[in-house]
């Protein structure tokens, strides 16, 4: 299995972050996506990259850092890049969950790095809170031309219908595993098994039975699990298919 966004670097695995890693090849993890999305963390996603071999680092600028110095931090993304090795360009995109102050920055804070992901062959990890609409649209500025995934999706089954129209991926998470999660249930069964992802977007949104805890990688295994019983499909099933996904969006060696 590979979860295809995690943060091991958080704080919250400072004192076990081997432990950790151990858990995920006890699991049969064996590939762990490592998403930066800030100056800080792009450096941490490079370091830890180097020192296990089992993390693929990405960088990419939040949505919640949108502000007047987006410009600015652009910049510093598009050096970055240059100077290190990233398979992906995110998290970027649109939140509007916690703050609208700056929804036009954040419009083109993500629009740039589209364009930078197309110009750079990578694909885009796209984080959209309470913004569907409008990420949509810009979306479909650049489908045909953009690779992405719509990580821990959380939209409706009809606009998940939508981006898989415009060529994206989808991406579950731990809330497919939650008792009262409707929508993303359904999701889980109407994604083409060929466009379909697993993470955990760990620490947060650990699946039941671990929920409100820590998560980690290694619950990436609890995911695969519920889309299996979900789509009545057995494990194994699910897991090659949205291995091979995930190897091919961000064309990873075997
Ligand atoms: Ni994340």
């Amino acid at each position: 299995m590979i979860d295809s966004h995690s943060h091991l670097f958080a704080e919250e695995f400072k004192d076990d972050l081997e432990e950790c890693i151990e858990r995920c090849k006890e699991n049969n993890v064996n590939k762990i996506i490592l998403v930066g999305f800030s100056k800080e963390t792009n450096r941490e996603a490079q370091r830890l990259s180097k020192l296990y071999p089992i993390f693929y680092p990405t960088a990419g600028v939040h949505p919640c850092d949108a502000n007047k110095d987006y410009l600015e931090q652009f910049a510093e993304l598009k050096e970055f890049i240059k100077e290190n090795k990233v398979y992906a360009i995110g998290e970027c995109g649109l939140d509007y969950y916690w703050d609208t102050t700056f929804k036009e920055e954040q419009k083109k804070l993500f629009k740039l790095q589209c364009e930078l992901a197309i110009e750079n062959a990578l694909p885009v990890i796209v984080h959209m809170r309470d913004a569907t609409k409008d990420a949509y649209d810009i979306l479909k500025e650049y489908s045909g031309k953009l690779k992405a995934v719509m990580h821990c999706y959380s939209g409706s089954s009809d606009m998940a219908l939508e981006f898989l129209k415009l060529g994206y991926y989808i991406s579950l998470g731990g809330p497919v595993t939650f008792k009262n999660a409707k929508e993303p249930k359904k999701v889980a069964t109407i994604v083409p098994l060929d466009r379909l992802l697993i993470e955990t977007d760990c620490p947060y949104l650990a699946p039941t039975p671990n929920r409100g805890k820590r998560n980690e990688s290694s619950y990436v295994k609890l995911v695969c699990q519920e889309i299996a019983s979900l789509r009545g499909l057995s494990f194994e099933e699910v897991e090659r298919a949205t291995e091979d996904n995930t190897i091919r969006l961000f064309k990873l060696d075997r």
